[in-house]
């Protein structure tokens, strides 16, 4: 393909974004500040990412580490024309990155951002050149998942049209965004089911809603995805919606300690062999369970689609397919909510909101109206 594309950050996210692009033909540099996650990142190539891309059919070459430069020399991305970044969701961390990395990279480079919740908007502050800056976010475990949320809206037309061809070209499924959002589509109903499980936590056991989770039709369990996405990036990526979007993202006190200790105690999901559960050969040990009503933390996500559709982030077959995509389900989000009802979904809502007193439960005027 000739093109040679640069992954900033090493960590669960970025290596398995530049093994993608590597299975894919590009020339890919990997750049990382610590060594030790750009050898963990190469064993991750040799093993795990390549059995990943064989069992969701993407594999397309023996090896990827010969298409991949592993470095610690951010320079080295100087001649790349597509460069995304997925170092810590801190948002000094990455505003002062980009603006580095435009200053190095050539005027036609796209520049892109895997964040989890900050806006495209707030992350180009001290861009130059904000058209050629777009919104790059995967869904975890990103080999797996075929979603990737693109746009925002910084990006120049022209130059969105090329990354929904880039994000086609690695074999995953684009989801545009016109309108900034801290979450974007995906995160943000997430997010607030986080809030809610937490509230139930300790009534419920983690495989008891994953059984529960698996009966909606998820290939995964709420936990185990956690579990994926690590507790330490969880935290960063929950406190940045609730400086922006408000208390109903806060999470319940038992719940954030817990959320804390774990991570005080290194137990932060798959990338430390133990979250939620115990990690073998990069698979969960999940018990068998009876599933656990977990009706109002389906409830709470429905409630913060339907906001989304009230602010005009996306429409309902967007949000729709966004969960598909980003869950591996079937069925949407908006249409497990049809199957229930949406006078259940006030109905647990009212009270559970009652109940807690929790905004996350809070019914948006969306779903007053529908019903
Ligand atoms: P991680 O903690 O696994 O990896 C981050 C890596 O970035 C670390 O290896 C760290 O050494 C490196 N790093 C930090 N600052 C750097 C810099 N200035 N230059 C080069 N490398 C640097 O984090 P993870 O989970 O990979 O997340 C990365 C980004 O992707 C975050 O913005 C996160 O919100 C986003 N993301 C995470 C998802 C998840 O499920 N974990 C899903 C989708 C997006």
């Amino acid at each position: 393909m000739g093109v040679k594309v640069g992954v900033i950050g090493a960590g669960t996210m970025g290596a398995a974004i530049a093994a993608l692009f590597a299975n894919a033909d590009y020339d890919v540099v990997l750049v990382d500040v610590s060594e030790e996650a750009l050898k963990k990142a190469k064993e991750r190539h040799e093993g795990e990412i390549l059995r990943e891309l064989k069992e969701v059919g993407l594999k397309k070459r023996d090896e990827i580490t010969s298409k991949i430069k592993y470095t610690l020399d951010l320079e080295d991305v100087k001649d790349c024309s597509f460069v995304v970044e997925a170092v810590v969701e801190k948002l000094p961390a990455k505003i002062e990155l980009l603006e580095k990395l435009e200053q190095l990279l050539g005027e036609d480079c796209i520049i892109a951002t895997n964040t989890s919740s900050f806006t495209p908007s707030e992350l180009a502050v001290k861009l130059k050149r904000p058209e050629k800056f777009t919104l790059f976010h995967f869904s975890n475990p990103p080999i797996v998942r075929e979603i990737v949320e693109v746009g925002g809206e910084t990006v120049g037309e022209d130059f969105l049209q090329k990354v929904v061809d880039v994000v086609k070209s690695i074999g995953k499924e684009p989801v545009v965004l016109r309108k900034d959002s801290r979450g974007h589509i995906f995160n943000r109903f997430l997010c607030s089911a986080v809030a809610a499980v937490g509230w139930d936590f300790g009534k419920f056991s983690p495989p008891q809603v994953d059984a529960a989770m698996k009966n909606l039709g998820s290939p995964a369990g709420f936990f185990e995805l956690l579990d994926y996405i690590g507790m330490d990036v969880l935290l960063m990526v929950q406190d940045s919606l609730i400086e922006v979007h408000g208390g109903r993202f806060e999470l319940p006190n038992g719940f954030r300690w817990l959320l804390e200790r774990m991570v005080e105690w290194g137990k932060l999901g798959k990338k430390s062999g133990e979250g939620f559960y115990r990690w073998v050969d990069g698979k969960p040990e999940v018990p068998e369970a009876e599933p656990a009503d977990i009706l109002p933390v389906a409830a709470a996500a429905v409630n913060e689609a339907l906001r989304e559709i009230e602010e005009g982030i996306a429409d309902k077959e967007t949000i729709n397919r966004a969960y598909c995509l980003a869950v591996g389900s079937p069925v949407g989000i908006l249409d497990v909510a049809e199957m229930l009802g949406y006078a259940t979904i006030l109905d647990v809502l009212e009270k559970k909101y009652a109940e807690t007193n929790a905004e996350t439960f809070k019914p948006c005027e969306t779903l007053k109206d529908m019903v």
